[in-house]
């Protein structure tokens, strides 16, 4: 893991001997969220970072405006799509909690998925994309990319073989996502690099399920990793955003093709982030805490049929997930006993739980993915996915775990 030191204190480390350094040897999760990657000094002596509400920079006089457009070295702003404190802020703590070199903030999620494939992807390339991933990644693929010319394969997120197999001699990106949505399906990140790396194809890992506190792509030798920051990162179902974490040289581009597609994030939205990942430790402690008891008490009980959670001996990919994630989440996915109808007893019966199509955030959310995400595709296509009537997914927020438990337990009298 990187040191905890943001670049002032690590300046203030050699000056007043290592004291710092030594104090940054093995941070928990809320130590991480709340030092990593943060500026220690802000404007004002602001103990808070400042929301720097502006759309444009002024220059002092005409010299300095000629200063800086001769310079290669680009060290202050011009204008608020190319770049803004606040949301630089945000960047540099992400980097820091993905183990990336930069990282750069976008609109939301989506759009941190559709930047990098519009930059990466030009008219005649091949694109693999894995057939677990957020249902709008695939659609994004295979219903818009192809009218560019991208040719694209959907191909079993979880077999590596078949991944390696569908790599074509232009084949320039694999997209992947672990765990998935909404069968909590891992990616070997190990495997999955070296096909990348082998073939000089970029892969790219949809994270968002994980956050960086439960896995971190990049150390296996993944290129990029993004994240809809609408869930967890932000962590209060009140913003939309998403982030893109790699090398340096990789993200520069990308900053460059946000400056065109203008993808960006307001400075208030970016300040909410910021208060967002202050918590995020204490967050996904408990929810990885609580989604565990929950999915072990939903796997024994009788009117529950089957349970997906990447923490269970019974989950396909449990051993993929112990080897690479440090928790297992606070997604369950599980099918009732009986119809959709009695799936649509237990989610009207629960008190705390909204039924909502997001995750991730403190409230805890309830939906059936057969009515709600898949409401419009035809049944036989959802089926063969796997999206049965009778399927529930539940994202677990911050409530104790016992009242959520108390609320599932008199939910499942009503089936
Ligand atoms: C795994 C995953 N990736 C990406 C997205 C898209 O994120 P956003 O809604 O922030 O655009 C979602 C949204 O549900 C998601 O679940």
């Amino acid at each position: 893991m990187q040191p905890i030191i943001h670049q002032e204190a690590t300046q203030e480390s050699r000056t007043n001997g290592n004291r710092r350094q030594d104090a940054a040897i093995s941070p928990g999760l809320s130590t991480r969220t709340l030092h990593q990657g943060a500026q220690r000094r802000h404007a004002f002596h602001s103990l808070t970072p400042p929301i720097v509400q502006t759309a444009a920079y002024t220059f002092e006089d005409t010299d300095a405006v000629i200063a800086f457009k001769s310079s290669p070295e680009k060290a202050r702003l011009e204008y608020g799509r190319y770049g803004n404190p606040t949301v630089q802020g945000v960047e540099r703590r992400m980097a820091a909690l993905e183990g990336g070199e930069a990282a750069l903030l976008v609109s939301s999620g989506m759009a941190a998925i559709t930047l990098p494939l519009l930059l990466l992807l030009s008219s005649g390339d091949h694109l693999i994309v894995g057939d677990d991933t957020y249902h709008r990644t695939r659609v994004f693929a295979n219903d818009f990319l192809v009218r560019y010319g991208v040719s694209v394969s959907t191909v079993p997120t979880t077999d590596l073989d078949a991944i390696e197999a569908a790599i074509r001699p232009n084949t320039r990106v694999i997209v992947a996502e672990t765990p998935t949505n909404p069968f909590l399906r891992c990616v070997d990140l190990a495997g999955l690099a070296d096909i990348g790396r082998a073939h000089g194809v970029i892969t790219l890992i949809d994270s968002t399920f994980a956050t960086p506190l439960n896995q971190q792509p990049l150390q296996y030798g993944v290129d990029l990793v993004v994240h809809s920051v609408t869930k967890y990162l932000a962590g209060h179902n009140d913003l939309l955003a998403g982030v893109v974490v790699g090398r340096s040289e990789l993200i520069e581009a990308l900053r460059d093709s946000q400056g065109l597609f203008g993808a960006v994030v307001d400075p208030s939205t970016a300040y909410q982030i910021h208060r967002g990942l202050q918590t995020l430790g204490l967050r996904i402690a408990q929810q990885n805490r609580s989604a565990l008891t929950i999915a072990r008490y939903l796997d024994s009980h009788p009117k529950v049929r089957r349970v997906w959670y990447p923490g269970l001996a019974s989950h396909p990919d449990h051993e993929v997930a112990r080897r690479q994630m440090t928790g297992f989440g606070g997604v369950v996915s599980f099918e009732i006993e009986g119809d959709g109808a009695a799936a649509s007893r237990f989610v009207d019966a629960l008190e705390l739980a909204h039924i909502a199509p997001s995750l991730g955030g403190v409230d805890t959310l309830v939906m059936q993915p057969a009515i709600l995400s898949y409401f419009n595709t035809p049944r036989e296509q959802r089926l063969a996915l796997g999206i049965t009537d009778e399927l529930i997914r539940l994202a677990v927020g911050i409530e104790d775990e016992q009242d959520l438990l108390a609320d599932i337990a008199q939910a499942l009298e009503a089936v």
